[in-house]
């Protein structure tokens, strides 16, 4: 995109950096317009950055658990490259604005596709659909990252219809999950568009049984709701 990275490079925490993702976009190269989605926890607008569409996710922040919440999406999007994810372009990440910047994905999302456009998919489209899917969340599994919240609604769709997952402000590192037990659950948080409660987070339709019960969320439970979402 030709933005320019000021050094350092980080979120005002530190904790996020990217030698390709510029985190601190000034004003002057993006101006944003209508909001094309709001939900409980951000509002996402239509944007043009360096003179190109694009989606910027703005989060509603009332705590300091919101905030929390921003870094740890911004930083597990900035370890991600592969074509099956939604591509953040940059982001800004110290006050007053807090945003992440995505490619646009003209298409929009999966779930408005099938139950608002009724768009009925051949079933060469569903299997790729299906394949696509597949492998990025195998991908993601390898990194170690578990997404959390796999749902039709966070499928982006480009133009040829190819899938983007996005909405990684549930997703956390494998390792890090493994460290709440059912006896230290504690229930955090606000209902969102999904659900949240610390390791009971999602979408009910698409959760786990594990995860219903209070027990660990782990990639397996992804599976389960990616399983859900292409049936
Ligand atoms: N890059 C993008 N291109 C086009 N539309 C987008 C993009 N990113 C998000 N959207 C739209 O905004 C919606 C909400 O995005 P996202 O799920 O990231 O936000 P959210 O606040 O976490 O939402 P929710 O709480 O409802 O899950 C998507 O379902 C999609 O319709
Ligand atoms: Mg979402």
């Amino acid at each position: 995109m030709g933005l320019e990275i000021l050094e350092p490079n980080t979120c005002i925490r530190g904790c996020c950096t990217s030698r390709k993702i510029p985190m601190h976009l000034p004003p002057p190269c993006y101006s944003l317009s209508q909001p094309i989605a709001r939900g409980a926890e951000s509002v996402v607008y239509e944007a043009i950055l360096d003179g190109k569409r694009v989606a910027v996710k703005k989060p509603i922040l009332s705590t300091s658990e919101d905030i929390d919440k921003f870094h740890k999406e911004l930083q597990i999007l900035c370890t991600l490259d592969h074509w099956g994810i939604a591509k953040l372009v940059g982001a800004h990440a110290k006050p007053p604005n807090y945003m992440l910047f995505f490619e646009y994905y003209e298409s929009g999302n999966l779930a408005r596709k099938l139950h608002v456009d009724e768009w009925s998919p051949s079933i060469r489209q569903a299997l790729e659909i299906t394949a696509r899917l597949a492998k990025t969340l195998q991908y993601l599994h390898n990194l170690g990252i578990v997404h959390r919240d796999v749902k039709p609604a966070n499928i982006l769709l480009d133009i040829q219809l190819q899938t983007h997952l996005t909405d990684f402000g549930l997703a956390e590192y494998k390792k890090n999950l493994k460290l709440v037990s059912t006896e230290n659950w504690k229930s955090t948080g606000k209902p969102t568009g999904g659900f949240h409660k610390r390791n009971m987070v999602g979408t009910l339709i698409y959760m786990a049984p594990e995860v219903l019960r209070k027990e660990i969320h782990t990639e397996k439970s992804d599976v389960y709701s990616f399983a859900i979402t292409v049936k």
